[in-house]
């Protein structure tokens, strides 16, 4: 089948990136089915899509109709059964080998034998989410920028045993979606966070050694660099936790201490500040999510 055949839509994790891949899917007019552990989680994740295209409709830039129908194509499941009735599934749920793996699995138990199966990881090996698999052939990386509806890439990462079929497939899918293709080896951090990871570690190495304020930072990136984001705030964004989890990965899985995450990185995560989304992490949001100050 190819990408153009494949009309179906499975988003596995109803978070910040399965909400935004939802959201791109549904607006490109695929049907989509939103999956999270229950049903009510999956329902919450459609609600703040509609919330956040509600703000869209404000601004005039879609119209009411546009945003009814976009939201009557994504369907919320209960747990993965859903999935028993897509043509691919891109799972995007939080940043852990044993929970991917242990979807993986289910997934692959309730999805027709056809149907490709990727995940959104940002550094996890796909070689071995398709191991848990019976269609390694069918897995693929498929990773996606945050905030998605905005990003314009899609970094494909083909596993050892991805088929040419399925890269050629999620490749033409993914244009349709309106993205601009890449594509990585299976390696830690793949191409984008084996660049991004260190700059945002270093950064925070430069404010544990108070080389300037967190606010000397982001400028430096925005205004001496071009970076729509500093480093600091843009960690904010992507979440600290995951952060932290994908420089964990690069620090182990190349065994070279210039990975190591920064002290600060590792206590900020420790202390539950995981940015943007808790509302604290190197600096304090409100519930709108705007910028109120600084953190520490
Ligand atoms: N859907 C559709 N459109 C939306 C939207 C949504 N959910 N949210 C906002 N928009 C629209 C807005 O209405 C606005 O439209 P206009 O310009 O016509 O008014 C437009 O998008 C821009 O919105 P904002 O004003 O909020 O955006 P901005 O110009 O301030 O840019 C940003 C925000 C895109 C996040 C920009 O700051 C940026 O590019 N930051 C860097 C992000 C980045 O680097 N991401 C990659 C992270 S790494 C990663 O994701 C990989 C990983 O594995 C960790």
């Amino acid at each position: 089948m190819s990408g153009a055949n494949r009309r179906r839509f499975g988003v596995i994790g109803a978070g910040q990136m399965g909400r935004g891949i939802a959201q791109v899917a549904a607006g490109t007019g695929f049907s989509v089915v939103l999956c999270d552990a229950t049903k009510a989680l999956a329902e919450a994740g459609k609600s703040t899509i509609g919330a956040s295209l509600a703000k869209l409709v404000d601004k005039g830039k879609m119209s009411a109709d546009d945003r009814a129908a976009l939201l009557d194509r994504i369907t919320a499941s209960d747990g993965l059964a859903g999935l028993a009735e897509v043509d691919i599934a891109v799972e995007a749920a939080t940043e852990n080998v044993d929970i991917k793996l242990g979807l993986f699995r289910e997934a692959d138990r309730l999805m027709p034998k056809e149907a490709i199966l990727s995940s959104n990881t940002s550094s996890i090996s796909i070689t071995r989410l398709a191991g848990a698999t019976s269609r390694p052939a069918q897995v693929i990386g498929m990773h996606f920028m945050n905030p998605v509806p905005l990003m314009k890439l899609v970094e494909i990462v083909r596993g050892v045993q991805t088929s040419d079929a399925t890269y050629d497939a999620v490749k033409e899918l993914s244009i349709q979606l309106g993205k601009t293709v890449i594509t990585s080896k299976d390696a830690p951090g793949f191409l984008v966070n084996r660049m991004l990871i260190p700059f945002l570690n270093e950064a925070c190495f430069a404010l544990e050694q108070n080389l300037g304020t967190p606010e000397d930072i982001d400028a430096g990136a925005r205004l001496g660099l071009n970076h729509p984001m500093g480093p600091l705030e843009l960690a904010d964004l992507i979440g600290l936790d995951t952060t932290l989890f994908i420089a964990e990965v690069l620090h182990r899985e190349f065994g070279d201490s210039k990975y190591r995450p920064a002290t600060i990185l590792k206590n900020l995560v420790a202390a539950g500040w995981y940015g943007k989304k808790t509302g604290r992490g190197f600096y304090v949001y409100d519930d709108k999510g705007q910028k109120t100050g600084r953190s520490l």
